[in-house]
């Protein structure tokens, strides 16, 4: 039998929807059989913006279900308690850096904050933030750059999980401490690794000598609930 253009043109049609169909099976699959473990330390190696943003794009939407169910991601909720603790004004407008889908927002949120502002990098991580219907304002914002905010807008600065391995480094503190309110609050996590090795601990330290910031609070803490002590859980007020 002669076999013709057409036939083998189909044949090339067929076997590259298969192969299409196999590739997403497969990228599925890579997610979904990813563990909650293996996704954490692949956040953990990540070593530049562009490995960010392509993490957080393949993971915001399972990002909740995979911290929370899969590991008992504790950290937003201990972090936002520790604010709650020293600034009991449901009013006060309050910026989450490094956001997420807005875990912890939603703590504050559930014991009544209502002034919720928000910034991440990545874009995907922001949308799944904006869905929770939460935040008063969310920005798409590197903060390693000078912020998009006032001086002194904020009551209280939270963050759970971005000063961490691969994340982000002491550098924004300075421009951090420019928008909090004198007498405000930052509460936020440093992995306990970083703290010294990575300056944490000199820069604030630095902060707290020119009576720019004050410790208030800073305790080894859980970031999953069966995890080891991993984590700093500071609160420093803003002087002045
Ligand atoms: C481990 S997640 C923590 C999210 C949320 N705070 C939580 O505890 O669930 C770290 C977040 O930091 C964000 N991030 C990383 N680098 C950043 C940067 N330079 N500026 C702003 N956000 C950043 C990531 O996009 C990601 O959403």
């Amino acid at each position: 039998m002669m076999l013709t253009d057409g036939y083998w043109q189909l044949v090339s049609i067929k076997l590259t929807f298969n192969k299409m169909t196999l590739m997403k099976k497969s990228k599925d699959n890579d997610v979904d059989q990813l563990t909650a473990q293996d996704f954490v330390d692949e956040a953990y190696r990540l070593s530049d913006e562009e490995d960010m943003l392509v993490f957080y794009r393949k993971w915001a939407e399972e990002y909740d279900a995979k911290m929370m169910d899969g590991l008992g991601y504790c950290s937003p909720r201990l972090i936002a308690e520790r604010l709650h603790a020293y600034l009991p004004d449901k009013e006060a407008k309050i910026l989450d850096i490094g956001c997420g889908t807005g875990l912890t927002a939603k703590y504050l949120h559930d014991v009544g904050f209502s002034a919720l502002h928000g910034l991440d990098l990545s874009p995907d991580m922001v949308d799944v933030a904006g869905k929770r219907g939460i935040y008063d304002g969310l920005k798409v914002v590197d903060v390693n750059l000078p912020l998009p905010y006032l001086d002194h807008e904020f009551s209280g600065i939270i963050s759970s999980g971005t000063f961490t391995h691969g994340h982000v480094g002491p550098e924004p503190f300075h421009e951090i401490t420019r928008i909090i309110r004198p007498r405000g609050f930052l509460a936020c996590t440093i992995h306990s690794e970083l703290w010294q090795k990575e300056g944490f601990e000199q820069t604030l330290s630095a902060l707290e000598q020119s009576n720019t910031l004050k410790c208030v609070y800073r305790e080894m803490g859980r970031f999953f609930d069966d995890g080891e002590l991993e984590g700093w859980f500071c609160v420093y007020q803003k002087l002045g």
